[in-house]
Order: C-alpha cells, then sequence, then structure tokens
C-alpha cells in the first residue's frame, strides 16, 4: 500500500512501522519474520498506514525521530529532524572539546524540537554547559521541554525563551548556533506533500532562503552579543551570495563554509580566531 500511494523509502517504513507496533530493535524483527501479526496489532498497523497514504510523514504519526542515535518525541509542531544536521553537532564538539574552559554557554536560535542542544548536552557531558533554546513557536519550544525531561540525563542546565530571534539576549555565550527556517520562495512552491506538513516557519526563510539567517547575524551583531563562533546550517543553493553578505556583515572575523557528507556546502562558520587547523577533516572554504 505504501509503495502504491508512491511513498520512496516503503521498505524502510514498512519495517519501522513494524518495530513501533511490536516495539522491537530492528535485528529483532529481522529474525522473527515469520511471527504473525494479531488482530491488534493488525489494527494499530492498518491506522498507521491510513495515515501514511495521505502523505504525513511517518515520523509525525508514530511521534518519534531517531537523531543522533537518540530517540527523540517530535509532532506537528516542529520540523523533522534531518540526518544532515548531525554535523553540526560533530562540528560543534570538536571545537567546544579543545576549549580549556569546561564552563560556558550555548545560545541556540531556532531550537524546534531541542535535538541540537540535547544531543550536544549528552556528547559534552564532562563539561558544564548551560544551555539557551529559543524558537519564536511556544508550541515547538513545548516539544522541547519534553525532550529535555526525557532525554537530559545528566542533569545539564537548559533555559528555554520564546523570541523572536535574538530578542531580549544579552550576554556572552561560547557558541551560537542555529538551524534556521532556510528555504527559499521558489522551493516552498514545489514542496513535497511531506513537506506540505512540516510548520511553514520552520522551512521559510526569506524570498532568497536566508534573509531570515543575515537577520539573526545582523541582531547579533548589533546588539553586541559576545561569541566565539557562530555556526548556521544554510541553504546549499544560495551559498556564494549568503556567504558574500556574511563577509560584509563581519569583515574582521575568520569566515568558513563547510560541505556536508553529500558534498554540498551545508554551514556556516563565523569564528573570532582562526580555526583552519582544527577543521582540517572537513571539506571547507573560507574567507
Ligand atoms: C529549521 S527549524 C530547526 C529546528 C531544530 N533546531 C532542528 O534542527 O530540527 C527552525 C526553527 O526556527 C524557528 N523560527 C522561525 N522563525 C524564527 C524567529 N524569527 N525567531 C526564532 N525562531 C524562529 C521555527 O519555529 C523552527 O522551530
Amino acid at each position: 500500500m505504501l509503495k502504491k500511494a508512491g511513498i520512496i523509502e516503503h521498505n524502510l517504513e514498512s519495517e519501522l512501522i513494524l518495530m513501533h507496533i511490536l516495539n522491537w530493535e530492528k535485528a529483532v524483527l529481522i529474525s522473527n519474520l515469520n511471527r504473525n501479526l494479531n488482530n491488534n496489532e493488525i489494527s494499530k498497523n492498518n491506522k498507521i498506514i491510513d495515515k501514511r497514504i495521505k502523505r504525513i510523514p511517518l515520523p509525525y504519526i508514530l511521534n518519534k525521530i531517531h537523531f543522533f542515535g537518540i530517540p527523540f518525541y517530535i509532532n506537528k509542531n516542529v520540523l523533522i529532524p534531518r540526518q544532515e544536521t548531525e554535523l553540526i553537532i560533530e562540528i560543534t564538539k570538536k571545537l567546544a572539546v579543545e576549549q580549556q574552559y569546561s564552563d560556558f554557554k550555548i545560545l541556540e536560535i531556532g531550537s524546534g524540537s531541542g535535538i541540537i542542544s540535547i544531543a550536544l548536552a549528552k556528547e559534552l557531558n564532562n563539561k558544564k554547559i548551560e544551555y539557551i533554546l529559543t524558537d519564536i513557536s511556544g508550541k515547538a519550544l513545548e516539544v522541547s521541554l519534553k525532550n529535555i525531561a526525557q532525554l537530559n540525563k545528566n542533569k545539564n542546565t537548559f533555559h528555554i525563551i520564546k523570541t523572536n530571534l535574538g530578542n531580549g539576549i544579552k550576554g556572552t555565550y561560547k557558541f551560537i548556533i542555529s538551524n534556521p527556517p532556510y528555504l527559499s520562495k521558489k522551493q516552498m512552491d514545489h514542496l513535497s506533500p511531506e513537506l506540505q506538513s512540516e510548520p511553514r516557519n520552520a522551512l521559510y526563510g526569506g524570498k532568497n532562503g536566508y534573509e531570515l539567517s543575515l537577520e539573526l547575524l545582523l541582531e547579533t551583531k548589533q546588539k553586541q552579543i559576545k561569541f566565539e563562533y557562530i555556526i548556521l546550517e544554510i541553504n546549499s543553493e544560495a551559498y556564494l551570495e549568503f556567504f558574500n553578505q556574511v563577509n560584509i556583515i563581519f569583515k574582521k572575523q575568520n569566515i568558513y563554509l563547510i560541505k556536508d557528507y553529500t558534498k554540498n556546502y551545508r554551514f556556516i562558520i563565523v569564528s573570532t580566531k582562526n580555526i583552519d587547523k582544527k577543521l582540517n577533516e572537513y571539506s571547507y572554504l573560507r574567507n
């Protein structure tokens, strides 16, 4: 039925549905392929399939997604985490572990379900870091609160603030990180049915896609929010125009464009220091 409905990853999604219904890991599923489903399980399966063939994304139906190996709760009020975003965790971790201090703050703008900061808190467990999560959507922040309650096993400090970009934010942050909405008007006009289910304000970044990201950077500069690194996920289609604009805003800083695993420029780092050596395992372009 999923295949007929045009769902590309129908095999994988069928497995995920069964794993969800049976509460099994993949290995258990594979070694029990002859097990029949009982009536209750069949009914659960059919309900999920009915929704999925209406092109509601599976993570919204199951209220679950794995990101960086962590099972997060999600619903239709937040973006479905994307695999490429995992590289933000890798890069931030690499820069953070080399810090001689262990006591600092990380500000996340547009935190959505909280995946980035929560995954970072797990990875940077031996440092005393305060995480400040901000989003314009109160409903998204509710999802992040639920994830923090379930997943913050190390009892890191999280602050949650509902605000437009950096409004009302002051102080000094070692890292400002964000995966802001960055789709352009043209991309918004051609969204797949699944993408149309995601919150518009988690996708649309302005006519060229990067307007909101520029606003974020300008505010940071104008309000003199102190930082050592700003790390943003970006739209790979408009990376060069964006890079040029960022160079105008932060003339004196070191600016790096970093490729993701599919070889697209996907991240920008504005750093107060030269970090060429620290980034040598990545493919990057710099000013
Ligand atoms: C692309 S989603 C990223 C969510 C999450 N960090 C992730 O990577 O899955 C962008 C988030 O930015 C939020 N957002 C959009 N406009 C904003 C604004 N002006 N100020 C603060 N947050 C905003 C959206 O509500 C959404 O949660």
